[in-house]
């Protein structure tokens, strides 16, 4: 695709590819979407594919030896092979397909952590977990008798590296870092931790579903021993979520669900297990949702992942200037050229929740709330926060309707 002078994406050209960005929202507002951290769109080669797969070849996969189960079953298989390669991995063994970026942390919780962790044993996280990692290394921990510490933020919003040099000890089990905040925008040093974890001898969760879609991740210079993402943040569909896992690790670990196509052997008395990735893909897996992901990479490597974070990044420091132009808005995390594609904040005198809804009727759509992180809200002190977040698709004239409408909301609240 060829870049314009606006930048290196040709937005306009990319924007026919989405249809739902023509529609009309609060009755004849042109719809300004800046959600795209909670969900991105779907392109219409996206929504092809998972239509010619109903239309063509629907079938359930490793089950048949009829045609349309084995088109499915080498198309299935590939997008396992798509999505590895796609942040550094091998090949599918090394691919799990899960539900969601939730589904995979609970995937090694219990499959990895339930068997392995212990009184004594430390998990160490950081102040800005989702609650997708938060919440899920908290039970397992309470059910082992093993301990949760985070890493603390700095004042403007990054990782506190000295205390995590200090935190991570031999007593370290598992160290689980958000790779980019979906709250603060942070872009963690998720390699740095890594060798830190690994050089205590224990392992590293990056938490990737804010950064697999908006940048090019490499699982092997990071050196992460698992890596999640979700499938709906990078303009595939809902209902599928991907779990590299290294292959020493996924071959070692315990199934995570039991049932259909994850045995090898079944008697009436025990089972053995299949290979990675299907060890942990039991029952009918998610196909149509695979296959269509696999599509979703192919669009999003066509327009390049560098050219995807050169678009975003400048879109979000415009949206960080312009937000903070008036000092009655609070913008949480590091500086405007410094961050993710996630601008989190708040302005004086008008709760999340009403700046959100007073957004919509101008057609502006953002999130409001603590976005999964109620921990991280408490260390901000704010029980909430409005959110712009940036995709490909997005312009600065969005940015600048989303100015407009918080101005509208400001004369709407001024004493
Ligand atoms: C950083 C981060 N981790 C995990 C999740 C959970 O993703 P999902 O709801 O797709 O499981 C999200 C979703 O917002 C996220 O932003």
């Amino acid at each position: 695709m060829e870049a314009t002078e606006q930048g290196p994406i040709d937005v306009e050209a990319v924007r026919a590819d989405f249809p739902i960005l023509e529609r009309e929202v609060a009755g004849g507002e042109d719809l300004v979407y800046l959600d795209n951290a909670a969900t991105s769109h779907t392109p219409e080669p996206v929504v092809d594919a998972i239509a010619d797969y109903y239309r063509r070849y629907n079938s359930n996969v490793h089950r048949g030896l009829h045609e349309l189960s084995q088109e499915a079953s080498v198309a299935y298989e590939d997008a396992h092979d798509k999505l590895a390669a796609f942040v550094g991995g091998e090949d599918r063994e090394e691919m799990v397909f899960t539900k969601n970026t939730t589904e995979a942390e609970n995937l090694v919780a219990f499959a990895w952590g339930l068997n392995e962790l212990g009184p004594g044993d430390e998990v160490v996280l950081t102040q800005m977990e989702h609650h997708a990692s938060l919440v899920t290394w908290q039970q397992v921990a309470d059910e082992t008798g093993a301990e949760v510490k985070y890493i603390p933020i700095t004042d403007d919003g990054y990782l506190d590296m000295d205390a995590a040099a200090d935190m991570i000890t031999d007593d370290t089990a598992l160290v689980n870092a958000v790779h980019i905040s979906n709250t603060l925008g942070t872009v963690n040093p998720v390699g740095e931790l890594a060798d830190i974890a690994h050089d205590h001898g224990a392992y590293i969760f990056v938490d990737g579903a804010q950064a697999a879609p908006t940048r090019a991740v490499d699982v092997q210079e990071i050196d992460a021993d698992f890596y999640a993402f979700s499938g709906h943040k990078m303009l595939g569909p809902t209902g599928i979520g991907c779990l590299y896992g290294k292959r020493h690790l996924l071959a070692e670990m315990e199934p995570f669900l039991y049932g259909g196509d994850m045995i090898e052997r079944v008697s009436y008395e025990d089972a053995t297990w299949n290979d990675p990735p299907w060890k942990f893909e039991a029952g009918t897996p998610v196909i149509a949702q695979g296959i269509a992901l696999a599509e979703a990479v192919d669009y999003l490597q066509d327009i390049g992942m560098d050219a995807i974070r050169a678009h975003e990044e400048a879109l979000t420091e415009y949206a960080y200037d312009q937000l903070t132009m008036t000092d009655d808005v609070d913008v949480y995390g590091p500086p405007g050229d410094d961050r993710g594609a996630v601008v989190s904040f708040n302005v004086d005198g008008i709760h999340a929740h009403d700046l959100s809804s007073i957004l919509n009727d101008y057609g502006v759509a953002i999130r409001a709330g603590d976005h999964c992180t109620q921990p991280l809200h408490d260390t901000l002190g704010v029980p909430a926060s409005a959110r712009a977040s940036f995709y490909l698709y997005n312009t600065r004239d969005e940015v600048d309707a989303l100015v407009a409408a918080v101005d509208e909301a400001r004369q709407i609240f001024a004493p």
